[in-house]
């Protein structure tokens, strides 16, 4: 309900100013224990991957990437909460300014890059979080590795992040790593799938515990490429897939200020081209893996139609921004119906 009166303040502020303003704000308002008094709404719990999540509506990656905010972010409201993307080495991420606003069309975008504090900076935090939620960890490559030294990169913060999530999430979709979508290409994503399923049952033994794994991927893909990516998950057993990340895509932006900075564009835009990988994967996958929906979520209504067009679960960013926490009750009412 404050939401609509402090976001003009936030908006005059830098985007990457605001969110570290945004997220201090957050901390301070848990550690005084004002978020408990947020209006919660009462979620349908759904298991998926063998997890009960409270309710469907998750927070996306990106936003708290070294996993700093975990249990200020969960007091919204959120069934479960992803942090990362991490990569195994801390790196500084894109030169500044690379988070653009674009009011009109409810859109945000992004060429961050990848900053992280690195791996081991991520599991402490999330050791020093204590928290007993449904937490999910991102996971990726650092810039200066190169594509045939990937899997190595996964493999390294899969091993380390393994004890503390409770599923990994490889992100190979991010447009602001030089040709990291092009491990999302058949020979590349079947190498990368292999290897991360095989050292996933390695660690489920040493762990005595099954952590799932999910792949998430981009809009920009035509229906071959999304076929071709079903047939690998369901091939390799792959526990989840995360529909969709930001697109490369400008036409529903074209002629608005920001429009051409290079980057991913998220938020409204990239609602329909989400939801349209979603149900082609749905055709592919016929209830094989689970999807979890994610792109343009800016209303309960966009929230159903994810669930609509096949996914079990869904995750919000650039609507938080645009909408506020109020958005997180809104989903979780309108999937509990
Ligand atoms: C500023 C920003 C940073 C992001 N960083 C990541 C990231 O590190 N890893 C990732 O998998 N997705 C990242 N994303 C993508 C979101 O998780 C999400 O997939 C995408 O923005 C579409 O959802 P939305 O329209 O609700 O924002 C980022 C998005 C934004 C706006």
């Amino acid at each position: 309900m404050l939401y609509p009166l402090i976001r003009p303040a936030l908006f005059s502020l830098d985007p990457e100013d605001a969110h570290r303003f945004t997220l201090a704000g957050l901390d301070v308002a848990h550690r005084l224990g004002l978020l408990g008094l947020l209006p919660r709404a009462a979620g349908k719990p759904v298991r998926v991957m063998g997890i009960d999540f409270p309710n469907p509506v998750g927070l996306a990656a990106g936003l708290d990437k070294d996993g700093a905010h975990i249990n200020a972010l969960a007091a919204l409201g959120f069934g479960f909460i992803e942090i990362g993307t991490v990569t195994p080495r801390p790196q500084p991420g894109n030169p500044q300014p690379r988070m653009f606003r674009l009011p009109a069309a409810e859109a945000i975008i992004n060429r961050m890059g990848f900053n992280n504090l690195g791996v081991d900076n991520l599991v402490r935090n999330v050791e020093a979080s204590g928290f007993k939620g449904v937490l999910g960890i991102n996971i990726g490559k650092n810039k200066d590795t190169p594509n045939e030294q990937a899997v190595d990169d996964y493999l390294a913060c899969l091993d380390k992040v393994y004890g503390h999530a409770r599923y990994v999430t490889v992100n190979i979709s991010s447009p602001n790593t030089q040709n990291l979508r092009e491990l999302q290409k058949d020979e590349a994503l079947d190498a990368l799938l292999s290897a991360i399923k095989h050292r996933q049952s390695e660690l489920a033994q040493q762990h005595g515990q099954y952590v799932p794994v999910a792949l998430k991927i981009a809009p920009d893909l035509d229906d071959a490429q999304i076929a071709a990516i079903a047939a690998l998950l369901m091939m390799h057993r792959i526990d989840a897939v995360i529909a969709t990340n930001t697109t490369i895509s400008r036409d529903a932006v074209a002629g608005l200020p920001n429009a051409d900075e290079a980057g991913g564009l998220s938020g409204s835009p990239v609602r329909a081209a989400s939801t349209r990988v979603i149900a082609a994967l749905a055709h592919h996958l016929r209830g094989e893996v689970p999807i979890i929906g994610v792109g343009g979520i800016l209303s309960g209504a966009d929230a159903a139609e994810k669930i609509a067009a096949g996914a079990s679960l869904v995750q919000l960013y650039s609507g938080l921004i645009y909408r506020g926490p109020a958005l997180v009750r809104e989903c979780v009412q309108r999937l509990a119906r």
